[in-house]
């Protein structure tokens, strides 16, 4: 970007108030800057309130074929920010936000599987995270109400989880007490002048608007265009809906760890267990099929038989940020002014807090964090011809 803000009190233009963005507001508002966040479609109402809320670094990303290189450290880093996190948010003990170390167990039921979750362990133990295998006896040692298909599994003890929306409420009321920071329920009113793009009486516009942030309106003149057409690396991005369903629950009643099958996951919460998720490339809106809903309850059902009998008590579907490294895009890009954090994919619980600290970071005068670098937007930008 140009010249980044010298002083303490520049101001900064938020764009996009899910939990990405609550979070650097709640940074940059303590690191005395003037902040104003946009968003018109309800604080923390997108993809961050459909989030299951697992801090699950060894899982998301040492299970995920295409990623990139740096994501599983930003993950396990970002994952031990979340106890000072919490203490920040005002829950010193961790208990109104949900948040719990206990760790998730990866099951398996197949060969197949099992083959996965050896190459899963590999990948661990390369990067100085060791994970153990359990058979079917141990498993059950720990989480007594699993079904006959599950044959082995392994114990992701560095995995964790935070009741999202809580955290969001959290934020919200930190947010209002302290810092220097305005929510406006508007969209940003974002305008090319020269080649800056920025939010007029703003030093800095920050993009935080997940999925919908290629698509956000730029004021060019008497026209409007979408931030993509000023931001190249922004095409990368593309929206991964995901569709989830919650049944009655009880702390005292299996499953009591989070669970994770393949592509399908069980999350005790309170007095429910949220059960996720589809993947469904490129879709952009947020209706529920009901024959979906069921195979999702069903394949829960094959891990812990007594969730097929609990009630359903909420269905519901958000639109995940989906990038091609499955990794976010942190950072100064091409238009001078504007940092870009979007594009968390399924890791945009997780990855908040090191987000919030990276994008403050990019913000003070010398050269740009490497964690930061390694997320840069320019690995999406076409090459200069
Ligand atoms: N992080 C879980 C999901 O995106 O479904």
């Amino acid at each position: 970007m140009g010249s980044p803000p010298q002083s303490l009190r520049a101001r900064i233009a938020i764009v996009g108030g899910g939990i990405i963005g609550l979070s650097i507001a709640s940074v940059l508002g303590e690191r005395g800057y003037a902040v104003t966040i946009y968003d018109p479609n309800g604080f923390g109402r997108g993809a961050s309130w459909a989030a299951a809320g697992m801090l699950s670094p060894a899982y998301e990303a040492a299970g995920d074929d295409v990623h990139h290189p740096g994501l599983l450290r930003a993950c396990f880093l970002s994952k031990e920010l979340w106890t000072p996190w919490i203490a920040r948010l005002g829950d010193a003990g961790g208990g109104q936000l949900g948040f719990l170390g206990n760790g998730s167990f990866a099951l398996a039921t197949t060969e197949a599987d099992e083959r996965r979750l050896a190459r899963m362990t590999r990948q661990l133990e390369r990067a100085g995270w060791p994970v153990d295998f359990l058979e079917k006896d141990d498993l059950v040692r720990w989480e007594p109400g699993l079904g006959g298909e599950v044959r082995s599994g392994l114990a992701l003890t560095s995995d964790g989880r935070v009741d999202n929306r809580a955290v969001i409420a959290a934020l919200l009321d930190h947010l209002a007490s302290g810092p220097d920071v305005r929510l406006i329920s508007e969209p940003a009113p974002l305008t090319l002048t020269g080649d800056r793009i920025s939010v007029e009486g703003h030093d800095v516009a920050v993009i935080a608007a997940g999925w919908q942030s290629p698509g956000l309106s730029v004021l060019d003149g008497q026209s409007k265009r979408v931030l993509q057409d000023y931001i190249p690396a922004l095409g990368a991005l593309k929206a991964v809906k995901g569709q989830m369903l919650a049944v009655d629950g009880d702390p005292d009643r299996p499953p009591r760890h989070t669970l994770r099958h393949g592509s399908v996951y069980v999350v005790p919460r309170g007095d429910r267990v949220i059960i996720g998720a589809t993947s469904e490339d490129g879709i952009e809106h947020r209706r529920v099929d009901g024959d979906t809903i069921a195979r999702l309850r069903a394949a829960a059902g094959r891990l812990v038989p007594a969730l097929s009998e609990r009630a359903v008590r909420e269905t519901w579907a958000g639109i995940r940020p989906g990038s091609p490294d499955h990794a976010p895009l942190i950072g100064p890009c091409n238009v001078p002014g504007v940092i870009l954090a979007c594009g968390h994919f399924r890791n945009g619980i997780l990855l908040s807090p090191l987000t919030a600290d990276l994008v403050a970071d990019c913000l003070e005068p010398g050269p740009e964090p490497e964690l930061a670098a390694a997320f840069s937007p320019d690995r999406f930008s076409p090459a200069p011809v």
